[in-house]
């Protein structure tokens, strides 16, 4: 019958215990090989060293300008941080759209126009003669300060293996108009870690679950290899996003993963992501659908023309047809906004494929998170851990579901370890100020 259909379809998306517990495990074993100092040939979460050794400590001070580029917004910012026990943060920031054509046109293209946004912004703002200090959220793989490739809705050529200070700075050049000091470049998992550190010392670890999705962590350093230091901690960007493009969780992606994977602008790479995160979730809706209507089981076996669109199901429409309070006549009304004509039934089906789909990736995420926080554990060789993870991202903040279901599956699968989610409300510009302010400090005691 048609039910069994769909039922069959929505089943392959389904993850029993045992499943979570093998994605937990494999996670792991990948998060060890990327510590290792041979580049393990099959390591696939990179899990790279940024440099950043400590969270904030409150002595941070000083005006600074931040970027925050990766994400859904581009933003440029001016953030004052005031130290001592009066501590505070205060910004001021402007959001500037990124073209489609400019986000996978000429690097040369890309910077020119992040250098023509801190312009309007410095104007807008009336300090354009302040030499301010700079701090970059670049929300890409980054080693030493290199681009290793692209990843998300980017494509810009002449970046990949370029250093990003240097591709800023050959902008500002270019441009010959103002002068910034570029002082740091910062994951957003980072940024997002250094900002929920600021109020919460326990905070060592950073999750983004937005556009794409990503963690880092603050690990022991005597465990990172390539680093041949004993003392401290530094915190890792693990890029765990690019998990399984080794194939070794091949067994639990469906033939919808596959199809989004080939549709992509980086086909066989970031697998874990194109399974958990915004940009990709409702591609796998939109790969369903189109498979049920094929089969005569949805829109009256009529594939429309926005249903061939790419991208047509943001996180926004997701969240909102997932959201609880909504009747089925509004999940209609969404659907008709994205001219897909439905009836009763396929608002139901519709919103079944997206429940399906969002709960495995939030479980995954949660997989994931679990082999994180019980690798902090053991690292400290406790029975029981209380930590912190500071959390951004559409998803997790918009998704009705989402959070909920993540936060579940921590606590299943690493019952010893007490995790607080903590929402960073002011993006990860602030973290990545907090950083400048921190480099800035040492770079002089250096002098
Ligand atoms: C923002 C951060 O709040 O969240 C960005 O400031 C980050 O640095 C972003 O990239 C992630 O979420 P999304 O959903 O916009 O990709
Ligand atoms: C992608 C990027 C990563 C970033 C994440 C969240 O996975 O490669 O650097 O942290 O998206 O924005």
């Amino acid at each position: 019958s048609q039910r069994k259909q769909i039922d069959e379809i929505l089943a392959s998306f389904q993850l029993s215990m045992e499943n979570l517990i093998e994605v937990k495990n494999k996670m792991r074993e990948e998060l060890e090989y990327g510590l290792k100092k041979e580049t393990h040939p099959i390591a696939t979460v990179k899990m790279l060293p940024t440099y950043v050794c400590g969270t904030p400590d409150g002595t941070e001070k000083g005006k600074f300008l931040a970027l925050d580029l990766g994400g859904t917004n581009f933003r440029v910012l001016l953030v004052k941080i005031r130290s001592g026990r009066r501590k505070s943060v205060r910004m001021y920031n402007k959001i500037f759209a990124i073209p489609l054509e400019i986000m996978q046109g000429t690097g040369e293209e890309l910077f020119d126009h992040i250098v023509q946004c801190i312009a309007d912004f410095l104007e807008y703002m009336g300090i354009k003669g302040a030499r301010l200090p700079l701090g970059f959220t670049f929300s890409f793989p980054c080693k030493q300060g290199t681009l290793v490739g692209w990843t998300k809705g980017f494509k810009a050529t002449d970046c990949e293996g370029e250093d990003v200070v240097d591709m800023l700075r050959e902008a500002i050049k270019r441009r010959n108009e103002f002068d910034l000091d570029i002082v740091a470049v910062v994951n957003d998992t980072v940024g997002t870690m250094m900002t929920c550190g600021y109020e919460d010392p326990n905070c060592e670890i950073g999750l983004i679950a937005g556009t794409g999705s990503n963690v880092c962590y603050m690990e022991e350093m005597k465990n990172i290899e390539i680093l041949e230091q004993i003392e401290g901690k530094m915190c890792i960007n693990t890029e765990w996003g690019g998990f399984g493009d080794n194939g070794c969780i091949d067994s639990i992606r469906t033939k919808y993963d596959k199809e989004v994977d080939e549709g992509s602008l980086n086909p066989g790479k970031q697998r874990y992501e194109k399974m958990t995160s915004g940009m990709y979730l409702g591609e796998i809706v939109r790969q369903i659908l189109i498979d049920l209507t094929k089969h005569g089981l949805l829109f009256r076996g009529q594939i429309s023309e926005p249903l061939r669109t790419r991208g047509i199901f943001e996180t926004k429409f997701l969240s909102q047809i997932e959201s609880d309070r909504l009747a089925l006549l509004q999940v209609r009304r969404i659907l008709q906004q994205l001219v897909l004509d439905s009836t009763c039934d396929d608002s139901i089906i519709v919103k079944e494929v997206c429940g399906a789909v969002s709960k495995r990736a939030a479980q995954l995420c949660g997989a994931g998170l679990a082999a994180i926080v019980e690798k902090k554990r053991e690292n400290r060789g406790l029975e029981h851990l209380k930590i912190t993870v500071g959390v951004d991202g559409t998803l997790y903040k918009l998704h009705p579901h989402f959070s909920r279901i993540l936060r579940e599956t921590v606590k299943e699968l690493a019952p010893h370890c007490d995790v607080t989610f903590m929402l960073s409300e002011d993006g990860s510009g602030k973290g990545a100020a907090l950083i400048t302010a921190v480099a800035k400090r040492l770079h002089n005691i250096d002098k």
